[in-house]
């Protein structure tokens, strides 16, 4: 099963890279697997490193802004223990991962991880249809040069819907600002 959720990993300068990733784990979240495009960031810096933290998060507006890296304020951490790395302090629970072995044959390498310390922040604050909507948006908006214009439009106004029955305030912002960033960047 995947997890959508996000990695943050150590930069050369220091710095925290933030990026959704969606591991495969198992039902218990014993064993983490990473996918990560071998032109990511994340896999620089998982290879340089060796090192990850990986965070299941409920907050729309977190998840938009880590998809575009638009952050108007930069998000709070808490300095990590187990691994070097900053945890997101908005995070409901978070995993620390130390690399063990790394595939890269094909185009998206497989990152097997060992989980060696874990958190949890706070409750996760449930769901709802428009979060949802989020979350595929992000996916879409990832793929901007990937799919169609057309269809990615398509897809937005179909997702618009869920957004407009169910949203509050933090849903809608996130969603406009992938719309947004969608339409600065389509094709
Ligand atoms: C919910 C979600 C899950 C994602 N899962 C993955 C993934 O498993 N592997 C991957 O390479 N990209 C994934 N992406 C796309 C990356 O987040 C995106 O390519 C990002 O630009 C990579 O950032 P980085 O270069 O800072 O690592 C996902 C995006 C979203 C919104």
């Amino acid at each position: 099963v995947i997890l959508e959720g996000i990695m943050t990993t150590l930069n050369r300068d220091g710095t925290t890279n933030i990026s959704p990733m969606g591991p495969v784990v198992d039902e218990a979240i014993t064993t983490l697997r990473l996918r990560p495009y071998k032109t990511s960031r994340t896999y620089e810096n998982l290879v340089r490193t060796g090192q990850g933290i990986f965070h299941v998060i409920d907050d729309p507006q977190l998840l938009a802004r880590a998809t575009i890296d638009r952050f108007d304020d930069p998000p709070e951490f808490i300095p990590a223990t187990a691994v070097e790395g900053n945890i997101l302090a908005d995070a409901c629970r978070w995993l620390a991962l130390r690399v063990e072995t790394i595939d890269d044959l094909t185009e998206r390498a497989t990152v097997d991880c060992q989980i060696v310390d874990r958190g949890r922040l706070r409750d996760f604050w449930g769901w709802n249809r428009a979060r949802h909507a989020v979350l595929e948006a992000a996916i879409l908006a990832t793929r901007v040069l990937l799919i169609p214009a057309d269809e990615i439009r398509r897809q937005y106004s179909q997702l618009q819907v869920l957004v407009d029955k169910t949203a509050g305030e933090r849903e809608r912002q996130a969603f406009e600002l992938l719309r947004e960033y969608v339409e600065e960047h389509l094709q």
